[in-house]
């Protein structure tokens, strides 16, 4: 059974029936997948939904189900991943997030990736998250930003799954390691770190 992550407006928890149909309709939507090949069929939300479920069964950790406790129960997912193909920066773990767009621009986003990085640092005793989007989504490195990761303009990468010159290809790489995690939870207030297990 999956953990579930909480921090004060948000909860993600583990999948359940009802999501994937709810998660069809976020993948389905234009404005949603702009920064993405093209929006997903309900057969390759399928896939993702299943691909996501075997993520948690071989890793214990993956994308949550971002629900916003009496507003809305699918919110969208939020959470960690292996990186699947190879870059300058694998293997690593990434950080990533995708709303419905009803839960645009309240700051739910960037308070589940807290809840996340915490969990990743504290708990998992990971020692950096990278997040990684193509150049044109400012808002998703907007979150990056918000959560103290940082870019350097020499990590852009091209996506290896998308063919060269396709205009999506350009990849910016941020990073967050856990010692600057500390310094900045230290600093917000945010979260006491807890002693590392072993
Ligand atoms: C990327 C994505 C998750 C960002 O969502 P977002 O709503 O912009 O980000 P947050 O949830 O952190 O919200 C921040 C905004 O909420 C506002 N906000 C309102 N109330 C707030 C509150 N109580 N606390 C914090 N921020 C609040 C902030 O001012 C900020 O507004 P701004 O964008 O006008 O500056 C969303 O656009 C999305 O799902 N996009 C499609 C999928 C995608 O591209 N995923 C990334 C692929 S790599």
């Amino acid at each position: 059974m999956a953990t579930e992550l909480r921090h004060s407006r948000i909860l993600l928890r583990p999948w359940r029936t009802g999501d994937a149909a709810a998660c069809a309709a976020m993948t389905a939507d234009p404005e949603v997948m702009r920064y993405f090949p093209s929006v997903l069929s309900p057969a390759d939300n399928a896939l993702l939904v299943r691909r996501i479920d075997e993520h948690f069964n071989e890793h214990g950790y993956g994308l949550w189900v971002l629900e916003i406790p009496g507003e809305l129960e699918f919110a969208g997912f939020v959470g960690l991943l292996r990186v699947a193909f190879e870059a300058h920066f694998t293997p690593a773990v990434e950080i990533g997030w995708r709303l419905v767009r009803p839960a645009w621009g309240k700051g739910y986003a960037t308070e589940a990736a807290q809840a996340v990085l915490r969990h990743a640092f504290n708990v998992l005793g990971m020692k950096e998250v990278v997040s990684f989007t193509t150049a044109g989504n400012k808002r998703s490195q907007a979150v990056m930003q918000r959560l103290g990761m940082y870019t350097r303009a020499e990590e852009n990468f091209e996506h290896p799954r998308l063919p060269a010159g396709h205009p999506l290809c350009v990849h910016v790489l941020y990073r967050l390691r856990r010692e600057q995690w500390l310094l900045q939870a230290a600093y917000d207030g945010f979260e006491q770190p807890l002693p590392l297990r072993p």
